[in-house]
């Protein structure tokens, strides 16, 4: 990992982006900004834009409108391999591993690393490395699992959503985004992939994560984004803020029509 100096200030933004499906305005006005190091929510209500804000930024669906910066610099994504390479991974909600690969194997799924030489021309994958790579990734995470041979579909959700996001890290130098990595966990188990996102950000990274689960997500952030029905409604620091703040803004609340 590089030192603080090299880092970007802005891992990820997006700026006035806009994104239309046929009729429907996905997102109109939406802005969010990643710092290195740090946590951002993106909150919303259900069909508010937040997978499609995160799928522009990952390259995955270009946007109409709007700007994208990736390491302080703007940039245009036309595939995920474009986002991959300016070191942006994501970490999505229904544990996308293969359940009947091992730890290691799904930490480098699309990644495998060959021997040099003569070896590596005839496609032999270097185990050993891996797993070494592997391990290291888990530790510095500090990870726990019971074997980094069993097959992933053995662990826990916890354990299971771990591994995914230490793959994301391995594979990242600049942002980590995450569309609702707590969804299919329990409270034990949402908590260790909330700890993870604090670590993950203390390495340097930003971490930029979609999810419902306010109350966890909002102790765990340092700054969130609301978006209203496509467009960004609040940019905060989280301390500022209170769960029903939150909703408020994302049902569309204001406190001035209310008076
Ligand atoms: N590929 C697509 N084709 C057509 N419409 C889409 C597509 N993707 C999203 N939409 C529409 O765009 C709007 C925003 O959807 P999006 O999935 O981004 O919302 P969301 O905030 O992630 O919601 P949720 O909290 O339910 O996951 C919705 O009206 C949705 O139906
Ligand atoms: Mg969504």
């Amino acid at each position: 990992m590089s030192s603080d100096a090299t880092r970007p200030q802005i891992a990820i933004a997006g700026r006035h982006l806009a994104k239309k499906f046929g009729h429907v305005q996905a997102l109109s006005d939406a802005s969010i900004s990643v710092p290195s190091g740090t946590v951002v929510a993106l909150f919303g209500d259900n069909g508010a834009g937040k997978s499609t804000f995160l799928k522009l930024l990952l390259g995955i669906h270009q946007a109409d409108a709007g700007e994208l910066i990736i390491g302080d610099k703007p940039v245009v994504l036309r595939s995920v391999r474009d986002a991959q390479r300016l070191g942006v991974d994501c970490v999505y909600q229904d544990l996308a591993l293969a359940p009947d690969l091992s730890v290691v194997d799904n930490m480098f799924l699309g990644h495998e690393l060959t021997r040099q030489g003569a070896l590596g021309w005839a496609g032999f994958v270097d185990r050993k490395e891996m797993q070494e790579r592997a391990d290291d990734a888990l530790r510095r995470l500090s990870i726990k699992l019971p074997s980094l041979t069993v097959a992933v579909q053995e662990l826990s959700g916890g354990q299971k959503q771990a591994v995914a996001v230490a793959r994301a890290v391995m594979w990242s130098k600049t942002a980590i985004l995450m569309d609702e990595p707590t969804a299919a966990l329990g409270a034990r188990q949402s908590e260790i992939v909330c700890d993870l996102m604090r670590t993950v950000a203390a390495s340097g990274l930003g971490v930029l994560v979609v999810s419902h689960d306010l109350p966890r997500v909002l102790k765990v952030a340092d700054e969130v984004t609301i978006l209203w029905r496509g467009k960004t409604a609040l940019e905060a620091r989280a301390a500022d803020l209170t769960v029903p703040d939150v909703v408020a803004t994302m049902v569309g609340y204001r406190a001035d029509e209310a008076a």
